[in-house]
């Protein structure tokens, strides 16, 4: 056999791997998962029969244009049908974004820490990351953001609620950086916890992208919705931009059932709100708890929260661990706990004052 291999792209080499929450483990002492910012519900109502009944036509592609489901985004959300653009998740979404605006020289600039796909996509692409340091109060820095534009920056992503602080970005803070962001930069509002914010300074970028052709939003089903294992999220742009999405998407990417999951899912839209609501209910709970117990944390927009650990953190998520709740470790920086079922909350709030005591 040659000695021989494949010859890969170079820029591979520099893809981070991305790490997913850590399963909880079965029949072990870890029996919540409030690692991957999940939706603990099952389906909406109604939603996994509509899913049973279109395996049936699993022999088949999917509708390549999702039809239906972008007919119906257009009307749940009032937006034209051409500024639509479907994907596998909003993570799918995100990296056409990347593959339609960025290569080999360009820049994709983001703030740090955030969602860690977005270095992932963007060396793959070929594109070079540039990452501005969240403030220290673990908010974006929009004005570094501004600075750190240049003639190479090809597409920024503004992640509100930013994963993995749940902070945001208010009104006048994000109007005032788009109307300063070069008109050529496409803007990507992604907005995948956007159900779970309350603070009502926060814009939702469908009023924004209006009269703005250099703004995208990114949605996914993922996270409110509850159909994290489907695959199904989409973005509302401009017509260039969202052309250039349907171009860059993977053909059938968007299967049947999860195109047809997604449309009874938008229909369901009082179960939704009560769900959503049930979790920032727990959201308020659990912070005011761990508040109690005299942890800092930032203020949390989404279904999740933040814990600065620093050097702790990988002690912390294994004392979470070993009392039956799987977290998600940022090794020397902090711990992202998803707001899970009551149950696994309790658990998670008492093992941090155990775990206060002993700081
Ligand atoms: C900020 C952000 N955007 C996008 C996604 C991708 O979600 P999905 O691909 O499931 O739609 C996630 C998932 O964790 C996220 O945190």
């Amino acid at each position: 056999m040659t000695e021989k291999t494949p010859r890969l792209r170079a820029a591979l080499e520099r893809v981070p791997t991305y790490k997913p929450g850590k399963p909880a483990a079965a029949g072990g002492p870890a029996a919540f998962k409030l690692s991957s910012n999940e939706n603990p519900y099952p389906p909406l109502p109604g939603v996994l029969e509509t899913a049973v009944a279109a395996a049936a036509s699993l022999n088949r592609y999917p509708d390549l244009a999702c039809t239906d489901l972008m007919a119906e985004l257009a009307d749940h959300f009032s937006v034209p049908l051409a500024h639509l653009a479907t994907g596998t998740g909003s993570v799918g979404v995100a990296q056409q974004l990347v593959q339609s605006t960025a290569g080999p020289g360009d820049e994709v600039l983001y703030a740090w820490r955030s969602f860690e796909a977005y270095p992932i996509i963007t060396r793959i692409a070929g594109a070079t990351p540039v990452e501005v340091p969240l403030t220290g109060g673990a908010v974006h820095d929009l004005d570094a953001m501004l600075a750190a534009i240049t003639d190479r920056t090809r597409l920024i992503f503004v992640c509100n609620p930013n994963n993995p602080t749940g902070t945001v970005v208010r009104r006048a803070e994000l109007e005032s950086f788009l109307d300063r962001a070069p008109a050529e930069v496409l803007v990507v509002l992604d907005e995948a916890y956007i159900e779970f914010i309350r603070d009502a300074d926060v814009p939702n970028g469908l009023e924004l992208y209006r009269d703005r052709p250099n703004v995208c939003v990114l949605r996914t089903f993922s996270k409110a919705y509850g159909l994290a294992g489907l695959r199904v999220g989409f973005a509302v742009a401009h017509e260039p931009v969202a052309a250039a999405l349907r171009k860059t998407a993977v053909p059938f990417g968007v299967s049947h059932i999860a195109q047809e999951a997604a449309i009874a899912s938008l229909r369901s839209e009082e179960a939704l709100r009560e769900r959503v609501e049930a979790l920032v209910g727990e959201r308020a709970r659990v912070a005011d708890a761990l508040t109690g117990q005299g942890w800092t944390l930032p203020e949390s927009q989404a279904n999740f929260l933040w814990l600065p650990l620093g050097e702790r953190t990988l002690d912390f998520a294994a004392a979470c661990e070993r009392a039956g709740v799987v977290v998600r470790p940022f090794a020397g920086e902090g711990v992202r706990v998803t707001i899970g079922e009551a149950e696994a909350n309790d658990i998670l709030v008492r093992v941090a004052g155990e775990f206060r005591k002993e700081l």
